[in-house]
């Protein structure tokens, strides 16, 4: 059986009710939920994990080294400011898809860079929790 990990970021821990307007009101609950739905139908199975701490998110990373067969990673905030964390995706040797539920080019400037994408496979932005489905497919099937 195929293993992912689930890596959410800071402040998505509150998804539901934090700037819905933005990123809707599907709770992190719902999401993990779901995508760990999905990867049962599909012989895998899903671990997450979502903190606030970079470091927490970091030692989750290389943890997966050997560990797992695919990340997904919501980055947040760190995404745009995290050299650390595009550290560790590249030092795990697991391919990892980065995340976002906002298309994070269409918002402000800070955002447009990620720091961690170059160290992932691809990235998904701007479909809601849709993304995090996407991901898990692209993992668990034939890039
Ligand atoms: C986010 C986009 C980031 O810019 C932001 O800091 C987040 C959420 C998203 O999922 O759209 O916290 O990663």
């Amino acid at each position: 059986m195929k293993k992912i990990l689930l890596l959410n970021g800071p402040s998505l821990g509150l998804l539901g009710v934090r700037e819905p307007a933005i990123y809707g009101r599907t709770t992190l609950a719902e999401i993990v939920a779901m995508v760990q739905a999905a990867a049962a139908g599909l012989g895998a199975e899903v671990t997450a994990l979502q903190s606030d701490v970079e470091g927490e998110l970091v030692a989750a990373v290389l943890a997966a080294r050997g560990a797992y067969d695919g990340i997904i990673i919501n980055p947040a905030a760190y995404t745009h400011e995290s050299v650390a964390l595009h550290d560790a995706i590249a030092a795990c040797e697991v391919p990892a898809i980065e995340v976002h539920l906002s298309n994070i080019y269409a918002r402000e400037g800070y955002r447009h860079a990620s720091l961690t994408a170059p160290s992932c496979v691809g990235q998904i932005c701007g479909l809601g929790p849709k993304g995090y489905l996407l991901a898990l497919e692209a993992l668990l099937g034939d890039r």
